[in-house]
């Protein structure tokens, strides 16, 4: 895709990976985009660069804009692999260009690369930068989501390039939240916001309504969010905002999610009533076979939902290994606000459900407990428990929710 103007000479010239469905581990259905930005004014500014598979990608877009030999200065608001891994090739076509970025940002990037024939300026929360007309402020955003990160703000076109933060993973050949909800649909871009959230952000809340904070007591102005992934934020950059602030405090839908493996299908009977009960209680409810589906959809439907319950059959005495898979992706990714319990099935001895239930208080979630087990298949009376506590589960979920 060619160069796209954003507002007042300021240009997207990134790249659209069309193809990308494992970004380090984590599914990206929809693919996903490397944005950067070309600042046109008298001294020409690129912010960010994009992963080195699509450096000529980029350059090309840039030589539809200018000669890159006339780039004066580079930002790098990030240096993680998929937005720093072509400086190397940008400087090498911008021989003349200062790189802008944090101190941490600068010691990262050494690891990366030979810095010692680059002119390179740390910055500093409240540095600005004059490149003719505009003047970039930079805002330092550590742990947001690396040590390094920074965000970086046109003062005069109240543009803000926010790097990671409000990106989704979509490929799409729309540029802007209202041309993307034109061809497809508010619903899916909110689907991808959640999506990009809770397997990236979902640790950082504390952070994130602080660096929100602080934003606001600036007086920054946020007329278009240009992150570094996916849609461009013009129409509504607000509503982006909103979402982050509600997914900052753990803000869920009073439904539930359920997500199970099986063996011999035991632990997938288990889970038919179990939805009933939910159902019959009120509750929406999702149900996700793990083996069957993505682990960072798997997280999203978490994270939707208020209430969880985690179907795993006991295997040589532990959980299943999906279910092991899932308990530790969410361990690091440090939910809170969600009430979870458990069920499954075993043959001669139990263990599993014993160990999820260790594991969502070690995360420090709220544990429904006691959980069900069912002894090889379940008979007819335990399908009745297992609609009983999905029922009740549902009524304790109700409950849980009303706090929030
Ligand atoms: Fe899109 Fe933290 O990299």
């Amino acid at each position: 895709m060619k160069a796209v103007e954003v507002r007042n000479k300021i240009y997207w010239v990134g790249a659209v990976d069309w193809a990308i469905r494992d970004f380090h581990g984590y599914e990206t259905p929809r693919g996903t985009s490397y944005n950067n930005y070309l600042v046109l004014d008298e001294e020409p500014t690129l912010v960010d660069t994009v992963k080195h598979d699509f450096a000529d990608v980029t350059l090309k877009n840039i030589r539809e804009m200018i000669d890159p030999g006339a780039i004066k200065h580079v930002i790098i608001n990030h240096i993680e692999n998929d937005h720093a891994t072509s400086v190397d090739r940008v400087m090498a076509a911008s021989p003349g260009a200062t790189l802008y970025m944090t101190d941490r940002g600068k010691k990262g990037l050494a690891r990366f690369f030979d810095l010692s024939g680059w002119r390179i300026r740390t910055v500093k929360t409240g540095d600005t930068l004059k490149i003719g007309k505009k003047t970039i402020l930079f805002l330092e955003t550590p742990m947001l989501h690396w040590p390094d990160s920074m965000v970086s703000y046109v003062q005069e076109d109240k543009v803000l390039f926010s790097q990671d933060a409000f990106g989704q993973h979509i490929a799409s050949s729309a540029r802007f939240d209202d041309e993307f909800i034109a061809c497809a649909s508010l619903a899916e871009l909110e689907d991808a916001v959640i999506d990009y959230y809770a397997n990236i952000l979902m640790p950082f809340g504390p952070l994130i309504k602080a660096k929100i904070a602080e934003v606001v007591k600036l007086g920054l102005d946020l007329q278009v969010i240009a992150p570094d992934h996916g849609i461009i934020w013009r129409q509504d950059p607000g509503k982006i905002v909103r979402m982050y602030l509600d997914m900052a405090e753990g803000k869920a839908t009073q439904s539930v999610a359920v997500i199970y493996d099986t063996m011999w299908r035991s632990t997938e009977y288990m889970t038919q009533p179990i939805v009933r009960g939910i159902k019959d209680a009120g509750l929406e409810c999702k149900v996700i076979k793990l083996r069957a589906t993505p682990i960072s959809v798997a997280i999203k439907e978490f994270w939707k939902a208020r209430g969880t319950l985690i179907g795993s059959p006991t295997l040589n005495n532990i959980p299943f290994p999906t279910i092991v898979q899932f308990l530790t992706y969410l361990r690091g990714l440090r939910a809170k606000n969600r009430i979870v319990g458990a069920y499954g099935s075993f043959g001669w001895s139990g263990g599993a459900i014993r160990e999820v239930y260790e594991t969502i208080r070690q995360i420090g979630l709220e544990a429904y407990e006691p959980g069900v087990e069912v002894t090889y298949r379940p008979a007819p009376e335990d399908e009745q428990k297992c609609y009983d506590f999905g029922a009740a589960f549902a009524e304790k979920v109700k409950e849980y929710h009303a706090k929030f």
